[in-house]
C-alpha cells in the first residue's frame, strides 16, 4: 500500500505558542504545512519568512505561498530550512521561472491551483514540478467546507501523471481525506480537524486510515 503523508496545517493552531503547538504534532506530522498569506492574493494575512524563521521543528516544512509576486520570497524561505514551496498558478504570469528559483535555491517546486482553476491547465508545466497542490477550498480561511469537484481533479491528474507527488488542500477530515486518497492524492493537508482534535495525534493516524 502506497504510503499517505500528513501534513498539518499550522493555520489553525494558536500562534501565539507557535513551536508548543508545533511540537503537539510532531511525532506523527509527516510534513508542516504552513500558510503564507499576503491579504492580496487572497482576502487574508497570516506571516512571512520573519516568523518562519522562528519555527522549530524536525518535520520538514511544506511553505504554501499565496501572496502576489511569490518569487520576492523565496530566498527568505530557503534561509529558513523550508523544503518545499508550493506557489499559486494564478498569481504566477512565469510560472517557469519562478518554479526554476524554487528548485535552485535547493527547494521542492509545486504548484497549488484554485478550486476554479482547471488541471488541464498544468499540462505544459507538469515535467517540471516536484508536486501539485489541488485546493479543496478556497484558498484564504481554515475550517471551510471541502468542495467534490476538487476529487476529480485529483482522479484527472493521476491520470495525467502516474508518478506525480499530488498534495490536497482544504476540509480535509477522515471522509473527504479518503475519497481523496481513493483519487490518487498522496498528501493530505488539514488544519481543523487536526488542531481542533482532542487527540491530534490520532486524528492524523487517523487521516492515514490507519485506525
Ligand atoms: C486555506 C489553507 C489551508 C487551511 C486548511 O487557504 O491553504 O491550508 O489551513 O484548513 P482546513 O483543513 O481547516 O480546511
Ligand atoms: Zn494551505
Amino acid at each position: 500500500m502506497k504510503k499517505i503523508l500528513i501534513a498539518p496545517s499550522i493555520l489553525s493552531a494558536d500562534f501565539g505558542r507557535l513551536n508548543e503547538e508545533i511540537a503537539s504534532v510532531e511525532g506523527e506530522a509527516d510534513l508542516l504545512h504552513i500558510d503564507i498569506m499576503d491579504g492580496h492574493f487572497v482576502p487574508n494575512l497570516t506571516f512571512g519568512p520573519p516568523i518562519v524563521k522562528y519555527i522549530k521543528s524536525t518535520v520538514p516544512l511544506d511553505c504554501h505561498l499565496m501572496v502576489e509576486q511569490p518569487e520576492n520570497y523565496l530566498e527568505e524561505l530557503a534561509d529558513c530550512h523550508v523544503a518545499q514551496i508550493s506557489v499559486h498558478w494564478e498569481a504566477c504570469p512565469n510560472l517557469h521561472r519562478v518554479l526554476m528559483k524554487i528548485k535552485e535555491l535547493g527547494m521542492k517546486a509545486g504548484v497549488a491551483i484554485n478550486p476554479a482553476t482547471p488541471v488541464v491547465d498544468l499540462t505544459d508545466i507538469l515535467e517540471m514540478v516536484d508536486f501539485v497542490l489541488i485546493m479543496s477550498v478556497n484558498p484564504g480561511f481554515g475550517g471551510q467546507a471541502f468542495i467534490e469537484h476538487a476529487v476529480e481533479k485529483i482522479r484527472e491528474l493521476r491520470k495525467m501523471d502516474s508518478n506525480l507527488v499530488i498534495e490536497v488542500d482544504g476540509g480535509i477530515n477522515k471522509s473527504t481525506g479518503l475519497e481523496c486518497i481513493r483519487a490518487g492524492a498522496n498528501v493530505l493537508v488539514a488544519g481543523s480537524y487536526i488542531f481542533e482534535a482532542d487527540n491530534r495525534i490520532e486524528a492524523i493516524k487517523k487521516l492515514r486510515q490507519e485506525s
